[in-house]
């Protein structure tokens, strides 16, 4: 199912992870593991029985989802980076993506993990679906390994050679040498990135072997895809890749890495509108860290200024948000501050998009050596022992999946300034009110209109009540404090339940948009039975339809703002779905005209 909303996602760097398997801790050379685990360049043993093993974990930390990082086949010699000799033990170094790499399985005989069903892969696939849990693959077409320092890049078609960088008859590579101009994407699309040998997307062989490859995963049961260097390939090919993976797999949720996208870079944007998948949000990711780990001037500001700019978005809601990643310092290495770190991932967990964690965030793991950089931001995983910040991000991904508002809703700002923030989601009935204090002192605010029903709410998180009066508070807050309060109410529900978002429809304040259409769920094309929406950020506007009679037929629908002089009918001939026979489904749809 392509909503992922309502889940947490848990990102692990595998082999850093958990050892659940030592006898594939050597892989083919011995000299490339470190069983001291001292050299972040080397294997240290986390593998996929790990992974298994800590299922109970993941869960009891709240993630319903685990994004997992490259698990094919990677090279077996380690290349020079920087002078210094690395092991491709963080996945990214492919050279069969129809094999399991021989770290992570626990027999040899299962790095075919296309002609067998019992491989450990296979069995933490059927554990993660038995417990209503989803595997995100984490793929890579841009690339297979570096060519640099003498090394060569070649691939494999299930163990069969299928090409080499140095004698490439078919052109499977470009052969451009390394980006040199990176403000020119055709360069960045055709050039190698770090000495990586670059796939020639021209090449229909090369696209058949990349998009089979990826089928077959999906077959193999994976939920959704994180798609790597997605900035490094141009988009036709990500158009062309993500509706071949929607036809094959209808619904399969995908997001893309850009690096550094999201609102503040106008190609990545177009990227996220245009390709298909949704990408990751470095520019919360940046807002975040800058007001809370830097606590920069602006403070709760540059939060905000991100949301902001949602309506640039068809979705900004399956923007997928995160704090650290593996490739930048990890929030503690840039300010060792376990309580706005807190803030941080709470904030995370209740804004709008999908939230990622970071294996070892509810530890407070961190390795500071060069600043946290990569790979000293990837350290092992060091504790599996229950922690009070788990506790508190599984009490919000608890209410994530519950709650319609922290799921679907746009973020409205009541207060703010750089050491405070209010914020409120209403859908449908549905909100939740955040509250935020960096300071160091405590702060009292007194907040109107906050779009909750009167009367007292407790704080999710266990701090002071609210009392709302006339949609008025006054909002107590300690110091570095975050409050989480919730007002649930029931969706609509029916044979279908249709998720719907309009975007590109611009509204002045006080103006409302509503869905009307044949269907008799949809008013029956009567403006005075339309479906009211809610608004999600300037453009944009949602709502939830539960469908009964009209399950399983076409319908054809438009949307209308109301006006202060009336109604306008969205322009042209409307839009044309078919609904399915039963369960939940989501329309995204751009207004005409
Ligand atoms: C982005 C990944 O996140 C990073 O870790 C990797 O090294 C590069 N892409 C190249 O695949």
């Amino acid at each position: 199912m392509r909503d992922f909303r309502g889940d947490t996602i848990y990102f692990i760097v595998l082999d850093r992870f958990c050892d659940g398997n030592p006898a594939n801790d050597h892989g083919k050379d011995e000299a490339d593991f470190d069983p001291t685990r001292t050299d972040f360049r080397k294997y240290w043993g986390g593998d996929l029985a790990g992974v298994l093993k800590r299922l109970d974990y993941v869960q009891k930390l709240g993630a319903n989802a685990i994004w997992l990082t490259p698990v094919f086949d990677q090279i077996d010699e380690p290349i020079e980076v920087g002078g210094v000799k690395m092991a491709p033990y963080h996945g990214y170094w492919t050279r069969d993506f129809k094999r399991l790499d021989e770290h992570l399985v626990d027999r040899p005989e299962e790095v075919r993990v296309f002609a067998r069903d019992d491989t450990v892969f296979d069995r933490l696939v059927a554990e993660m679906h038995r417990r209503g849990m989803r595997l995100v693959l984490d793929i890579v077409c841009n690339h297979s390994s570096p060519h640099v320092a003498g090394a060569r890049s070649e691939l494999f078609d299930d163990g069969v050679p299928v090409c080499r960088y140095d004698s490439d008859a078919g052109q499977w590579y470009h052969h451009q040498g390394g980006v040199r101009n990176w403000g020119d994407l055709a360069e960045v699309q055709s050039h190698e990135l770090c000495g990586l040998a670059d796939f020639n997307e021209e090449s229909y062989a090369f696209r058949s072997y990349i998009k089979g490859a990826m089928k077959l995963w999906l077959d193999k049961g994976v939920d959704a895809f994180r798609v790597d260097t997605v900035k490094h390939m141009p988009i036709w090919f990500w158009q062309e890749f993500t509706g071949d993976m929607d036809v094959h797999k209808p619904h399969t949720f995908m997001f893309g890495e850009w690096f550094q996208g999201g609102c503040w870079d106008p190609a990545s944007i177009d990227f996220a509108n245009r390709s298909g998948m949704s990408i990751l949000d470095f520019s919360w990711r940046n807002a975040v860290v800058s007001a809370l780990a830097c606590r920069s001037p602006a403070g709760f500001g540059e939060v905000a200024a991100v949301i902001g700019r949602d309506h640039l978005f068809r979705d900004a809601t399956d923007l997928v948000t995160f704090v650290d990643n593996h490739d930048l310092p990890r929030f503690l290495s840039i300010s060792n501050d376990p309580e706005r770190f807190r803030l941080a991932l709470l904030v995370t967990m209740v804004a709008r998009g999908v939230p990622c964690l970071y294996y070892g965030n509810e530890q407070l793991l961190h390795c500071d050596t060069n600043g946290g950089n990569d790979p000293f931001n990837r350290p092992m995983m060091a504790s599996f022992e229950e922690t009070a910040l788990m506790r508190e991000v599984a009490t919000l991904a608890a209410l994530r999946r519950r709650s319609p508002a922290v799921q679907k809703a746009g973020m409205r700002t009541k207060w703010i300034d750089p050491d405070a923030w209010v914020f409120t989601r209403p859908y449908l009935g549905s909100s939740v009110a955040v509250a935020l204090n960096r300071a160091d002192a405590p702060r009292d605010l007194d907040v109107a209109n906050l779009e909750l029903d009167d009367g007292r709410y407790a704080d999710v998180l266990g701090g002071a009540p609210l009392d709302v009066s006339n949609g008025c508070a006054r909002v107590s807050l300690a110091p570095r404090s975050i409050a989480v309060y919730e007002q649930t109410k029931a969706l609509p529900t029916g044979k279908v339940v249709v998720d719907l978002q309009i975007h590109g429809v611009r509204t002045a304040f006080g103006e409302r948009v509503a869905i009307c259409g044949d269907a008799p769920e949809l008013g029956s094309w009567d403006l005075a039975r339309a479906v009211a929406m809610e608004w999600i950020d300037e453009e944009t506007w949602g709502t939830t339809v539960a469908v009964d009679a009209s399950a399983g037929s076409g319908v054809h629908y438009k949307y209308a703002v109301l006006r202060r002089e009336g109604w306008q009918r969205e322009p042209g001939r409307g839009h044309r779905r078919r609904v399915p026979a039963d369960g939940a489904t989501v329309w995204r749809d751009e207004w005409h005209g």
